[in-house]
């Protein structure tokens, strides 16, 4: 059993229940590239500095370049007694390097290390979930492209209401997913600063060069206060905050996937390599994707719950608490990436049953608001042309016919202000492309948003 680096202070060995209790290696171990970056940057400031010489520095950097590749080849030894990732790899070290292994924790305490971990794991993570986005979004507006004449029912209350450009519905997903890639930019600013040389809480009487090690792990800014810095984890919780909106936006996408490739719908069809069949029904095709995606949800927002409340009641600085930290965090990335990898690839894969979607529109009084405009446009008060409008509904319900069906006498019997110029106001192409309000479904305006957009991504830096 390895020794214990705290062990001058003990009489007796940790009980090996609590060693299995408190051991977090079986999920921080993924840490461990990020673990040794910081070692390695750690070592080159104290030789810097002058508290170790550059020899010893390229000896513990050499040595955990070596411990590095063990742990890539997954050849790597974990015990619970070295409870967590920093101190497995501190105590490979010593065996591979020798006495030297014991300057290496010189004006470090795990506290700021595994903060630094943390930091680094998610600044990449992050970047990765920003560049996903892009690629999702991306996929958003090249459907919207190939399909920028299609007209769909619009729904309010899941009843249709007004016809839009299927472009349209599109582009208001690409409208969410921008704002979530912006959060995750957000947040990032603030996970991307370096916490090294707060050491236990209280900062290190050491002379320590908290920016060159900033310097060499590539960060903009060093943390400002040592007790913050070891005591908060803000930046994963804003991290989670984040990608739970972002899987609720998937989620409710998805949702939308389910009900379209449905036969009631018929909107769209997914492709067969990305749905899935029956075991028992032959004729089912499974819109399985954008379940799972819609049911990994709760798990992004559990994820957050967890940490939220982990946070909540801890006092100032490092609690023990805080290493159940990691798991919801890793469990939200790994979900998150998944999600929104395999949502961008479903996307171009859709089908779009262009005739279904504009049938769907032209049933169901959908230019009803468009009468009643029409009326307002000719001087009724929009209320009163709003009533005129509903009777001819409920007329036309009567008959079994839509607005457009109804001759003009009968139209007219509800506003002597009809003329015939009325049913040209009631198309489903008048309906769409007078709709030129800033933001509307207008065909040129739909056009201008996905370029807009293509101009956006074109853009848009690399994190
Ligand atoms: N495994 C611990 C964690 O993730 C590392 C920090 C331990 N620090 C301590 N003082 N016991 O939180």
């Amino acid at each position: 059993m390895a020794e214990k680096p705290w062990s001058g202070r003990f009489s007796e060995k940790t009980d090996a229940a609590v060693e299995r209790f408190t051991a977090s290696h079986a999920y921080d171990r993924r840490l461990y590239p990020y673990d040794i970056e910081g070692s390695m940057a750690h070592c080159r400031m104290l030789a810097k500095v002058g508290v170790i010489t550059t020899a010893e520095a390229d000896q513990l950097v050499n040595g955990l370049a070596d411990v590095k590749q063990e742990l890539d080849q997954g050849e790597f030894v974990f015990s619970d007694s070295l409870e967590d990732i920093h101190m497995h790899i501190e105590s490979r070290l010593g065996t591979r390097v020798g006495e030297v292994a014991k300057k290496l924790h010189t004006a470090r305490s795990r506290n700021d290390q595994v903060a630094l971990d943390i930091r680094l794991y998610l600044r990449h993570e992050t970047r990765r979930v920003i560049d996903l986005l892009k690629t999702l979004r991306s996929a958003v507006v090249a459907l919207a492209e190939k399909n920028d004449d299609v007209i769909m029912p619009g729904y309010t209350h899941t009843q249709r209401a007004q016809p839009v450009l299927f472009a349209h519905h599109l582009m208001a997903w690409y409208e969410m997913f921008t704002r979530d890639q912006d959060r995750f930019v957000d947040s990032l600013k603030r996970t991307n600063v370096m916490p090294l040389g707060a050491a236990a809480l209280a900062g290190t009487p050491y002379p320590i060069d908290r920016p060159y090690v900033a310097q060499l792990l590539d960060f903009p800014a060093v943390t400002a206060n040592s007790m913050d810095t070891v005591a908060d984890r803000d930046f994963a919780m804003e991290f989670l905050a984040a990608a739970s909106i972002c899987m609720v936006h998937l989620s409710r996408l998805s949702e939308e996937l389910v009900l379209w490739s449905s036969s009631e719908f018929s909107f769209i069809t997914l492709s067969d390599a990305f749905t899935t069949g029956s075991s028992i029904m032959p004729q089912k095709k499974n819109p399985d994707i954008p379940e799972i995606v819609r049911g990994k949800t709760g798990r992004v927002v559990g994820s957050l719950m967890a940490l939220i409340t982990l946070m909540k009641g801890l006092p100032m600085t490092y609690n023990r608490d805080m290493q159940e930290d990691k798991e919801p965090l890793f469990d939200a990335v790994d979900t998150i990436t998944a999600c929104l990898d395999i949502t961008a690839r479903m996307i171009p894969e859709i089908t779009v049953n262009r005739e279904k979607m504009r049938a769907a529109a032209a049933v169901g009084f959908l230019n009803a608001t468009d009468m009643a405009d029409y009326l307002a446009a000719k001087g009724v008060p929009f209320r009163q042309a709003h009533e005129c409008a509903g009777k001819a509904v409920a007329f036309a319900l009567g008959k079994g016919k839509e607005l457009d069906q109804l001759s003009l006498d009968e139209i007219r019997q509800f506003s002597s202000r009809i003329e015939p110029d009325i049913f040209d106001h009631l198309t489903l192409e008048h309906m769409i492309n007078r709709r030129q309000s800033i933001g509307g479904t207008a065909t040129a305006t739909v056009r201008a948003a996905i370029a807009g957009a293509r101009t956006h991504l074109a853009s848009e830096k690399t994190e």
